[in-house]
């Protein structure tokens, strides 16, 4: 017996799924980042993306009452990776003038992994004739772009903080060279 075509719509399912698990897998993740982080900026930032989150979750609900499927999650590797690497940074870097610096990078991993997802969504749910699903998506990659930039701008902030904590520190000086934080 021939195997049923896979169409556009099933792989927008399967990847609907995968984003569904990631965005759980982030918001669970999310309040341990805030409570890391240092800067009381950060904090907020992270903080405030949480509830950010939460919507965006909703919204992923909502595509899935569009498709007429109950929404699932499925394991996604890139996000568990992504966050496994953001964990490292917080057990290695616990309490050191470099942490903040590297969860703000292990955020934007995320951001650009989400932005990757949504614009490909987007376009699909489009091609697919589903406008209000696009309009959904499109929404959350918004957030997710602003997000991104709003850490590219703290990712200079904490930089300064190194500084200052190099100037209390002098072992830490000269040992720091700057670096680039962000390409975003
Ligand atoms: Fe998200
Ligand atoms: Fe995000």
């Amino acid at each position: 017996m021939a195997k049923k075509p896979k169409l556009l719509s099933n792989l927008f399912h399967d990847t609907l799924k995968d984003v569904y698990f990631a965005e759980n897998k982030i918001f669970k993740t999310l309040p341990k980042m805030a409570k890391a982080a240092q800067s009381k900026d950060l904090k907020a930032a992270f903080i405030k993306h949480e509830r950010e989150t939460r919507g965006q979750i909703k919204r992923l609900q909502g595509v899935f009452k569009i498709l007429g499927k109950k929404p699932q999650a499925k394991t996604c590797e890139a996000i568990m990776g992504i966050t496994k690497e953001g964990a490292e940074i917080m057990t290695d870097f616990k309490g050191m003038p470099a942490l903040d610096a590297g969860l703000v990078a292990a955020a934007q991993a995320v951001e650009h992994y989400e932005m990757s997802r949504y614009g490909t969504l987007r376009t699909w749910a489009e091609e697919l004739g589903m406008p209000d699903a696009a309009a959904l998506l499109e929404a959350t990659l918004k957030e997710e772009k602003a997000t991104d930039s709003a850490l590219t701008m703290l990712a200079k902030s904490v930089v300064n903080i190194e500084a200052e904590a190099a100037i209390n520190n002098p072992n830490m000086r000269g040992d720091h060279p700057h670096m680039s934080l962000s390409q975003g």
